[in-house]
């Protein structure tokens, strides 16, 4: 039985890849053949999608555009893998089975969110008082919500609502009153609320690295801070050629859902001011405020880890107890 389940399973290893390769042959094909036709109505539209940007220039070329349309047509029969760059694997202290929070990171995180991010991004499951985990005492996390103006959950004694200034329990306040006023303001996109973006987006990293990611020394599980580090640090680069960046989007290669995406570059160096000494670049800030939407997406990520080292020890002495109780019991037995 089991040399016939080895056998079957052999097979398809080894047919799989025949069988995949007769596929792909005429889906080729076909896609190549309409090419011609694809890239007449590309050439005839002119520059308009791809020159946002800078459309100036894109006035000038458009000369070139039959050309270029005709060139780029056998990269456009392909279609796109995204994100079209995979995020840098970064070093993140909360990595690992020993991992543990840097405090002066979560707190230079918050204050990019803060001053950047919150103009346009909510973090509606993170309330004031969660703060006190980042080293900051009672007195810091009043003062701290005190900076915001909230609406009372209540109505006051004449029904209506009132804004007063938030206290700990109050969470942080959205920039917009609701998703369509969200949308407006951004060109169609509503941002998406961060409390829980770094985990809810991650790269896969696709064979054979996801074999090792169940593997609890080395495994893989920081894919969402490292691709929103990657989102923020990757806008610098021109779109190649080929791709057609939208009116209104920023090319983005890192972007997980297109080649471009809605939110204009938010970061900048000294756009932010440190306290501490740490470096005042795009990648510093991109860093920290990644560590910090990591632990606002998990903010018991490290106990969950020691909680977990300590499971593991007791298994392992457990085990090792009852193979010593069962060759106790059974020594007197012949066999
Ligand atoms: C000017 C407004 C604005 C600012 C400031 C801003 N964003 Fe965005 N952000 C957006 C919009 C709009 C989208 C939606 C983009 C889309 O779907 O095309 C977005 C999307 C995102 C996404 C989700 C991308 C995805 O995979 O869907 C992340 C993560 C993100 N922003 C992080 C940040 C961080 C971190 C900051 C602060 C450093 C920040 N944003 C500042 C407008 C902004």
């Amino acid at each position: 039985m089991i040399k016939l389940l080895t056998a079957v399973l052999a097979a398809g290893v080894f047919f799989a890849p025949v069988v995949h390769a007769q596929e792909a042959a005429p889906a080729d094909s076909t896609t190549a053949a309409p090419q011609p036709s694809d890239a007449t109505p590309q050439a005839g539209e002119g520059s308009a999608p791809g020159a946002a940007p800078d459309s100036g220039t894109g006035q000038g070329t458009t000369g070139d555009q039959p050309e270029e349309a005709e060139a780029h047509s056998g990269e456009a029969a392909h279609t796109p893998h995204y994100p079209l760059k995979k995020p840098e694997e970064m070093d993140w202290t909360f990595a690992g089975m020993g991992g543990h929070w840097d405090i002066g990171q979560l707190q230079r995180g918050l204050k990019v969110y803060k001053e950047v991010c919150a103009a346009c991004h909510g973090l509606d499951l993170v309330a004031f008082r969660n703060l006190s985990a980042l080293g900051y005492n009672e007195e810091q996390v009043k003062a701290f919500a005190a900076e915001y103006t909230v609406q009372d959950p209540n109505p006051n004694a004449d029904g209506e609502m009132v804004e007063r200034p938030g206290v700990g329990s109050d969470y942080f306040p959205s920039p917009y009153p609701n998703h369509e006023a969200a949308a407006a303001a951004n060109n169609g996109a509503a941002p998406p609320d961060l409390s829980l973006i770094a985990k809810a987006r991650a790269v896969e990293r696709g064979f054979p690295q996801f074999v090792f990611d169940v593997l609890p020394w080395i495994q893989y599980a920081e894919g969402g801070p490292d691709y929103v580090h990657a989102l923020l640090t990757g806008y610098e680069e021109e779109p190649p050629e080929g791709i057609t960046v939208q009116p209104g989007t920023y090319y983005n290669p890192h972007f997980i859902a297109g080649p471009a995406l809605a939110m204009p570059p938010p970061l900048s160096d000294d756009v932010v001011t440190y306290d501490d000494g740490a470096p005042q670049t795009i990648d510093q800030y991109s860093r920290d405020v990644s560590a910090f939407l990591m632990w606002a997406a998990e903010p018991h990520l490290v106990e969950r880890k020691q909680t977990g080292l300590v499971v593991l020890i007791f298994l392992i002495v457990l085990a090792s107890l009852v193979y010593v109780v069962k060759r106790r019991v059974w020594a007197n037995t012949p066999h």
